[in-house]
């Protein structure tokens, strides 16, 4: 989604602005431009496209753009198309505004603002946000209050920075629904939409709380609550150093992150593990005895998160025998669901900022539902509003695709099934002990395993890179993994595969394999493997070239009839998912690297997609 940055201090601002742009990249973009506070007034400078042709541009002889204060904006297209004069900053006569959101009144305030004899050179709900805040100003004469009024007015989701004219030096920001960080560093103080763009300047950030205004100094920040008081915001600190948001020696951030799967995990689960090495949240209602009201389970997120979701549901239904139901959040509220008040809802959401995650969140609380989250950003919105949260410690994902973060979601969720069924006198005391410690140090363990098949996985996937159809198969929890693993493949690669329930190919889709149909076979579950060596026969025998990925135990046992088989690291089938995944997901990286792929940002794709 779009990201903001904003710098005020001693030096030139526009180093620290493009620089602050360039850690947000991750983020996905189709156009950048910054705004400067200099001796003329503010100037500002903007192009469709990367980066690189913003910083061409601004160095071009045209351009003089310079100034100790600026915003900086890298726009992810809404409204109106990729395009130099929809790129923000949007200028208004007293001021220059970056925006991320949607702003969902902006015909009413545009037709507000011609009334007024307002003008508009873009088609971007941003740009009649600004000349709104613009009117305001012109009425009050006070930034703060004039923000404050227009934000009164305006409907729809928003993270703001502007600077004003009349106000050199200073940026004000407010947000609502997205996220928002503001930072004093040891060179000026910055505004940023995620923790990456301040790292090489500080570690600690207040996350802006909505219905506040920050006024950014260059030697201090400070907050107004609506009647223009002082407030105070909490003082965060992240253990991101910029090493860690950096590659690591890695060619990509998305195999960094795969590799990072082993230490996320030990952290997310011994965070969550008491010392008598039994499941302890933190959380009142899951750590006493309320966890077993809950006689229904529903999970609602998106793509990898809802992926995670369908793991979920297995290992939950499995160990606790609680009924689970794993819901798409774009499909959430608008199938009216039938939620009881002894249900529970689980939001899972890498960044906690996806809307569509957000929308159900607030649809489950509307209907009293209570709601827990796992996310991975701490103070997210998502994080924010719902009843309780657990927060995975997977780090910075940095590339567009998720993958360590899939695998702590899982353990999680693995951690939250033991603690029920344990609560529900499913499995007992030793057995949930067991399970924890199996959790926190054999399937790191089982990663890393998998993690040092790597030139097996990469020649693997060298066979793959000129097809253009691909199928995943599997039976059981075999199944959910091949959504995550078709998605991941699709996503990086663009090649176009389906994951199917392997029983279910011969009710029509069978007729898709022919010869040198690509299929790979997930199996981890050994009281399954008959059946899915049947159907890997059922595919070969129409020509597929099937590719196996399974465990020692199986294929110790069984004679799988597939052309390749790649054995991964795990002997507990109940934790071989968290193998199988690190597996699927190097062999998606090596097809898209192979391929030449911009395996850390794919077409078309966000890291957090903060509209609906
Ligand atoms: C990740 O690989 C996908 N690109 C995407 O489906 C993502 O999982 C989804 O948008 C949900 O994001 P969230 O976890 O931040 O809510």
């Amino acid at each position: 989604m779009c990201g903001i940055i904003g710098y005020t201090g001693m030096e030139d601002s526009v180093p620290y602005l493009l620089g602050g742009l360039r850690a947000l990249e991750y983020r996905g973009y189709d156009s950048a431009g910054i705004a400067a506070c200099g001796k003329d007034g503010i100037t500002t400078v903007k192009t469709r496209g990367r980066i690189d042709a913003l910083e061409e541009k601004i160095n071009s002889s045209s351009c003089k753009i310079e100034g100790h204060c600026g915003i900086g904006h890298t726009r992810w297209a809404t409204h109106g198309a990729p395009s130099d004069v929809n790129s923000h900053p949007h200028r208004a006569e007293n001021l220059a505004l970056v925006h991320n959101g949607i702003i969902e009144n902006y015909h009413e305030i545009e037709e507000t603002l011609r009334a007024e004899g307002y003008d508009f050179v873009s088609d971007t709900d941003t740009e009649r946000a600004a000349k709104l805040i613009d009117h305001c100003f012109k009425k009050l004469g006070d930034p703060i209050k004039a923000i404050f009024e227009a934000t009164e007015i305006i409907r729809g989701s928003y993270a703001l920075g502007v600077i004003f004219d009349a106000h050199p030096g200073k940026i004000f920001a407010i947000r609502k629904d997205s996220p928002l960080i503001v930072a004093k560093g040891k060179d000026g103080c910055f505004i940023a939409s995620d923790i990456p763009a301040i790292l090489a300047h500080t570690k600690d950030y207040y996350q802006l709380s909505e219905g506040v205004v920050a006024l950014i100094e260059s030697d201090k920040v400070s907050f107004f609550d609506k009647n223009i008081n002082p407030t105070e915001q909490k003082l965060l600190h992240v253990d991101f150093d910029v090493e860690k948001a950096q590659k690591g020696g890695f060619p990509h951030f998305m195999i960094k992150e795969i590799n990072e799967e082993p230490e996320a995990i030990r952290k997310t689960v011994s965070s969550r593990i008491s010392e008598r090495s039994l499941p302890f949240f933190g959380v009142d209602m899951l750590d006493g005895e309320g966890i077993s009201k809950f006689k229904n389970i529903h999970i609602v997120a998106c793509g990898t998160a809802m992926h995670a979701g369908l793991i979920g549901k297995n290992i939950i239904e499995r160990l606790a025998r609680v009924p689970v139901n794993v819901d798409i959040a774009s499909e959430f509220r608008y199938r009216d669901p039938i939620l009881g008040k002894d249900d529970l809802v689980i939001l899972l959401s890498q960044s906690g900022e996806t809307a569509d995650t957000l929308a159900a969140l607030r649809h489950a609380k509307s209907k009293g539902v209570y709601t827990l989250s796992i996310v991975n950003v701490i103070g997210s919105s998502v994080a924010r509003e719902s009843d309780s949260v657990l927060y995975t410690l997977a780090g910075p994902e940095i590339s567009v695709a998720s993958t360590k973060a899939y695998s702590v979601q899982c353990a999680l969720l693995y951690l939250f099934a033991i603690r029920l069924a344990y609560s529900l006198g499913k499995i007992s005391e030793d057995e949930a002990k067991a399970l924890c410690n199996s959790l926190l140090h054999d399937v790191p363990v089982y990663i890393e395993d998998t993690l040092k098949l790597s030139d097996e996985i990469k020649s693997a996937a060298s066979e793959y890179l000129d097809f253009e159809h691909l199928f995943f198969i599997g039976r059981g929890i075999d199944s959910a993994l091949c959504t995550e693993a078709s998605l991941k493949l699709k996503e990086i690669s663009y090649i176009h595969s389906e994951a199917y329930a392997a029983g279910e190919l011969k009710h029509g889709t069978i007729s898709l394999i022919s010869e040198g149909t690509p299929v790979i076979a997930i199996m981890t579950s050994s009281s399954l493997a008959e059946k899915m060596i049947s159907g890997i026969r059922e595919v070969k025998s129409r020509g597929a070239k099937v590719l196996a990925i399974t465990t020692k135990e199986i294929a110790e046992n069984y004679t799988i009839p597939s052309e390749e088989i790649i054995t991964v690291g795990c002997t507990d089938e109940l934790f071989a998912p968290f193998a199988v995944t690190t597996c699927f997901q190097m062999f998606a990286y090596f097809v898209s690297a192979l391929r030449g792929n911009d395996v850390d940002k794919p077409r078309n794709l966000a890291k957090s997609v903060t509209v609906e």
